[in-house]
């Protein structure tokens, strides 16, 4: 079984679903198969997908990113890039302005499996990083994890969002309604954390995402103000803790960089391709819960 690869465009990478948005999706397989006991079996069917999904995306972004000297030529790609989705798209207006509550509710649901997730699938990074770029991607887990106190963590956050809109709780309940393009920003960061073979791909990825979200957030929050939902706060404490996370993400970098140089290349790779696929996953998220209703 393997993942087609995206035509490559010269802006965003088009995420392909080239399996049907249905139970038994090559992405729901790996997402499936990232979060089991790994076994030789498991990681050789981990491996062959992920050779046919994320290894010719890598490639792609590559062959069309130019090369990247320094790491303030890095911070002025990212904070292009961010300036550019600042705007905004048709799809996060429409959530943010006129969504309905049952609409709002489907992209809750789409996105369940990665509130219920969150940062669980960044520790194996950890051992990959030098002691001082540990200690900032760990400030960030710390607050992921609500520093211990599970009413601010942040997949109970989620929990409670999901709750109030009459959603399950548990993981197993979304495989089935989950789409190909959310699994595909789920599972990239078991490729990321594990089996990228330099972790700067890694710490581009985060460093793009926490960057990105106090923007990005501002969609949902929006939403949720303008439709009374009363448990926005997984949004809102995104908005503020983000922003303090985005300057880890930077100080791992620059710890990363010390210790073993760095190639800020391949950091501006993770952030593209971060970039794409969340893109591609908030888009297709709104147009299905705008189909579904
Ligand atoms: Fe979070
Ligand atoms: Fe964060």
């Amino acid at each position: 079984m393997s993942i087609t690869t995206p035509t490559p465009t010269p802006t965003r990478t088009p995420t392909p679903t080239p399996t049907p948005q249905k139970t038994g999706s090559a992405h729901r397989r790996l997402f499936v198969l990232n979060r089991s006991r790994v076994t030789s079996e498991v990681l050789a069917e981990i491996e062959e997908l992920e050779e046919g999904w994320i290894e010719p995306r890598i490639a792609e972004l590559t062959a069309r990113s130019e090369p990247l000297v320094s790491r303030a030529q890095w911070i002025a790609h990212l904070e292009a890039l961010l300036a550019e989705e600042r705007a905004g798209g048709p799809a996060g207006k429409y959530l943010a302005e006129e969504a309905t509550r049952e609409e709002f509710t489907c992209v809750v649901r789409e996105f369940a499996l990665d509130g219920l997730t969150e940062a669980q699938n960044f520790f194996p990074a950890i051992p990959r990083l030098p002691i001082k770029a540990q200690m900032a991607v760990m400030r960030v887990l710390i607050d992921e994890f609500g520093c211990g106190n599970l009413q601010q963590a942040h997949s109970q956050l989620y929990r409670d969002l999901l709750a109030e809109l009459g959603l399950p709780q548990e993981t197993e309940s979304f495989l089935d309604t989950t789409g190909d393009e959310t699994f595909q920003f789920l599972n990239v960061f078991y490729w990321l954390t594990q089996r990228a073979p330099d972790v700067e791909y890694f710490l581009g990825g985060l460093a793009y995402l926490e960057a990105s979200i106090p923007d990005a957030f501002q969609v949902q929050a929006r939403a949720c103000a303008r439709l009374g939902i009363a448990n926005g706060r997984y949004y809102t404490e995104h908005l503020h803790i983000d922003t303090f996370h985005m300057k880890e993400m930077q100080q791992a970098v620059k710890e990363y960089e010390a210790v073993h140089g760095l190639d800020p290349t391949k950091v501006w790779i993770g952030a593209q391709l971060l970039s794409g696929l969340i893109g591609d996953a908030f888009d297709a998220a709104v147009q299905r819960a705008r189909e579904a209703v």
